[in-house]
């Protein structure tokens, strides 16, 4: 498996192990609507560890990202059928936001997702969520579609992409 560990300030970027769970799933909950069963997150660290990071900082685990990968649709080339690696959830606690965890994350979790030989990176955010958009766009996301009620609550989702070129 491709480990990642970096750090950013005092905060550090790593693979998720099981015993962080729990902390990931505080996390998840203090900060979206969008929550998930403990088996969910059990199978999507079995399934990807690559691309399941926390950020933690003494010993504290403060945002998570995790992700799933499939075959499918290419959300760029037309008719083509392409492996992609789809980002489930990516979170910061709200007091360490805007230090840079969120980039690290998703920049480690493109990495995490580059070792699968993955050709895409999609994932859906509300389209009110700008310092999201923002975020993923810094990052060379782009909007491909929007996804009309797409959350439980009826706000529609836009589902950006990132290509890779190896
Ligand atoms: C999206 C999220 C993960 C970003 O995490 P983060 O650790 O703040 O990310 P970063 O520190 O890397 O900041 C990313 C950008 O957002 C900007 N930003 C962060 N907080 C901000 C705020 N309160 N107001 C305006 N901009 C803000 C930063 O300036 C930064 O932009 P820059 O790189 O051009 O400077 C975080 O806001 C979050 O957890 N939000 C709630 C959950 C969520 O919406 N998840 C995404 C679902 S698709």
């Amino acid at each position: 498996m491709q480990i990642i560990s970096s750090s950013i300030g005092n905060y550090i970027i790593r693979n998720c192990k099981n015993d962080d769970l729990s902390s990931v799933i505080d996390v998840n909950v203090n900060t979206l609507p969008e929550n998930y069963t403990n088996y969910f997150y059990e199978t999507l660290l079995t399934e990807l560890p690559e691309a399941f990071l926390v950020a933690e900082i003494s010993d504290k685990c403060v945002g998570y990202i995790m992700c799933t990968m499939e075959y499918g649709f290419s959300n760029f080339k037309k008719l083509g059928f392409v492996k992609k690696g789809h980002v489930v959830s990516i979170a910061v606690l709200e007091n360490h936001r805007g230090r840079g965890i969120g980039t690290a994350l998703i920049t480690g979790a493109l990495f995490g997702i580059k070792s699968k030989k993955c050709d895409e990176l999609y994932l859906e955010v509300r389209c009110s969520n700008e310092i999201a958009v923002k975020l993923y766009e810094k990052l060379g996301f782009v909007v491909k579609n929007m996804l009309k009620t797409y959350y439980k609550d009826g706000e529609d989702a836009y589902l950006m992409a990132i290509e890779f070129n190896y």
